[in-house]
């Protein structure tokens, strides 16, 4: 299985990103550090700035996560249209905004410019590829590569593959995604927002809920998830977190407890009309939360969280069924 999800990552050197937002440079800096070139192109007027000023202020974190051999700054490098960024890439990642219209026609132009071999992997959290892959020259090879924020930290990556995806595309955008240190996951049937971001807005629209009947405030929410479940899911998940909470008999005895609570009106699921009310009570509750703190204080702080919190898991729960991870630690 290994060998094939591997099978052409090794033909990539270069990498072009379309867009340079906080996605498309989060792609830069993990590429980078993994010893890639990097070529970009965004529109906006200060984008070049901004994006070399963001990848020189996260370069000390991914010194201390790791650098590859040869990994360097000066392997990026910026471009005024689409054709100059992708020209040359062995593999393209799509970062534009969140619409379908923009996105379609973006990947149509990319695709002018590159063999029908080099995949284009965009970043979009919950459009369907088979949409945005319609008006491409050779569809088969756009897929998307949807990642988490910050990206140069955090592993997961889901690959979704549209109605003319071919399975060699997903192959070898599995094994590049593991060349540059991420745990690609195949969300194997095209839907909308894939899997991760279905969870969260689950869990999103029954916070609105919550705050929108003025149940609780968003630090009462945020107090509910970091202190206690948000915890176990960094590392068990859902399922295996209550598998392991129930004790002996795990989900089997678990399900059967909590069997009637399924009847009981818990969640409401469907999100709150969106009101300035509710965006007012959302955002004042988490700048209160945020106080005086700078928001460049808060992002360093939560990335040296998460770098210590991997280290923590990699060291005491079971290691990833994928070479190169550390042995676990010996019980006491
Ligand atoms: N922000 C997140 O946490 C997150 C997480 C996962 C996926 N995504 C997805 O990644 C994509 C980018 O999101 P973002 O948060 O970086 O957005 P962003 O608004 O920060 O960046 C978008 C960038 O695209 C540029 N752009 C606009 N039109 C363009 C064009 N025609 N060609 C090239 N560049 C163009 C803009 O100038 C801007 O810099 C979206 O599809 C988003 O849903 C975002």
């Amino acid at each position: 299985m290994v060998d094939t999800m591997l099978r052409g990552y090794k033909d990539i050197a270069r990498v072009g990103l379309v867009g340079g937002g906080v996605i498309g440079t989060g792609w830069a800096v993990r590429c980078l550090a993994n010893g890639l070139d990097v070529s970009m192109t965004d529109p906006a007027p200060e984008a070049e700035a901004r994006i070399r000023e963001t990848i020189a202020r996260t370069w000390p974190t991914m010194e201390q996560i790791g650098l590859a051999e040869g990994a360097s700054v000066d392997r990026f490098s910026f471009h005024p249209t689409i054709e100059a960024a992708v020209d040359e890439a062995d593999f393209v990642h799509e970062n534009v905004p969140e619409r379908e219209d923009v996105k379609t026609s973006v990947i149509a132009e990319i695709s002018k410019h590159l063999s029908a071999e080099v995949i284009i992997s965009s970043s979009s959290s919950g459009l369907l590829p088979t949409s945005i892959q319609s008006e491409a020259l050779a569809p088969e090879r756009v897929i998307i590569g949807h990642p988490f924020s910050p990206l140069y930290i955090l592993p997961l990556v889901e690959l979704v593959g549209g109605e003319q995806t071919s399975a060699e595309a997903i192959a070898k955008a599995a094994g590049y995604f593991t060349r540059i240190g991420m745990r690609p996951l195949h969300v194997r049937n095209e839907i909308e927002a894939y899997i991760g971001d279905r969870l969260q807005e689950a869990l999103w629209h029954e916070a609105l809920h919550l705050v929108n009947d003025g149940i609780a405030t968003m630090q009462e929410i945020d107090a509910a998830i970091t202190g206690g479940p948000g915890l176990r899911w960094a590392f068990m998940g859902i399922g295996m977190g209550w598998h392991v909470a129930a004790g002996e008999g795990g989900m089997r005895v678990n399900m059967q407890h909590f069997a009637p609570t399924l009847e009981l009106p818990w969640t409401k699921l469907k999100a709150p009309p969106f009101t300035e009310r509710l965006n007012d009570l959302v955002v004042e509750g988490c700048e209160a939360q945020q106080g005086d703190r700078h928001w460049l204080e808060m992002e360093q702080r939560r990335d040296q969280a998460l770098i210590k919190i991997r280290e923590v898991i990699q060291e005491y729960w079971y290691p990833e069924d994928q070479d190169g991870w550390p042995k676990v630690r010996e019980l006491p």
